[in-house]
């Protein structure tokens, strides 16, 4: 099988072909699968109905499996969360904003795999952002103003002092830790981060986690971070990812914002995600 990938929009995403998942993934493909990560940020595999194995045989292709703090893992695995909603759910949705995961914590993960067990009949969609091409669009007055900026984040759901109210909370089987006094520390990364190996440069800013820009305070930041959220979210940087049975994705958590779509009230979802490291933080945090 030749391994092809078809771009899904003119920004961001690509449908890859000629792989099965199931079997073992050479080093070649492996290499070939970083590529075509690297280049279009969100990658899609339909059909697979990969087991657990498997998808964390894939999730290695990328970088380490991770067991992430702040959220309760499936029991059978540490390293696997089950996103799931039943459908007498009528709460928030798990990841219902923009933002990149877990930005708020020294090392935030590199990527993430998300497989398709259990989906609606309809709804459910995840969107993702281009932050690159966010950053490129950007007007060189602000540029100026956000590279070598340092922007604070917060791990603001599972805190104390940005807490949300308690009906806002998602629920379902996806366990969140909060109340923890650790997760309020202001962490500082750079608002725009350096792909180490393209050299490319990517808006690391989320609406979920940023609270401010170094230097300035909440008030003065909050209209310019909605102003770069609605900038960095825009249709021409976008793309909305249509989840089919057996369908699994890949995205890049360093150069794409995401959104989970809560539409689909009444209808069961499960999804398992697993999600990877590497040790290339350091290096994208490293302005040039
Ligand atoms: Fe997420």
């Amino acid at each position: 099988m030749k391994v092809q990938a078809h771009p899904i929009t003119g920004t961001i995403g690509a449908e890859v072909t000629g792989v099965d998942l199931a079997a073992p993934i050479s080093a070649g493909l492996g290499a070939d699968l970083r590529a075509l990560l690297s280049r279009h940020l969100v990658l899609v595999f339909r059909d697979q109905h990969i087991d657990l194995a498997a998808q964390k045989c894939l999730t290695s292709v990328f970088g380490t499996p991770m067991h992430l703090p702040y959220i309760e893992p499936m029991e059978e695995d540490p390293e696997v969360i089950r996103v799931l909603k039943e459908a007498d759910d009528r709460s928030g949705v798990f990841g219902g904003d923009w933002h990149s995961d877990l930005s708020f914590i020294p090392e935030p993960p590199a990527g993430s795999v998300l497989n398709a067990i259990d989906l609606p009949p309809y709804g459910g969609d995840t969107l993702f952002a281009n932050q690159a091409a966010a950053w490129e669009a950007l007007s060189p007055g602000l540029r100026d103003l956000l590279d070598g900026r340092d922007a604070v984040h917060v791990g603001k759901p599972h805190g104390v002092k940005w807490a949300p109210a308690p009906e806002s909370r998602s629920r379902g089987a996806v366990r969140m830790v909060r109340g923890d006094p650790e997760a309020d520390r202001e962490r500082f990364h750079p608002a725009v981060l350096t792909d180490p190996e393209t050299g490319r440069k990517s808006l690391y800013l989320n609406p979920v986690y940023v609270t401010r820009l170094d230097g300035m305070t909440e008030a003065e930041s909050r209209p310019l971070l909605d102003k770069l959220k609605e900038h960095a979210t825009r249709p021409e940087v976008s793309m909305r990812l249509r989840w089919t049975a057996g369908t699994v994705a890949v995205w890049d958590n360093y150069a794409t914002l995401h959104f989970a779509v809560n539409d689909y009230a009444g209808f069961r979802r499960e999804m398992w995600r697993t999600t990877f490291r590497t040790r290339a933080f350091a290096a994208w945090r490293a302005t040039a």
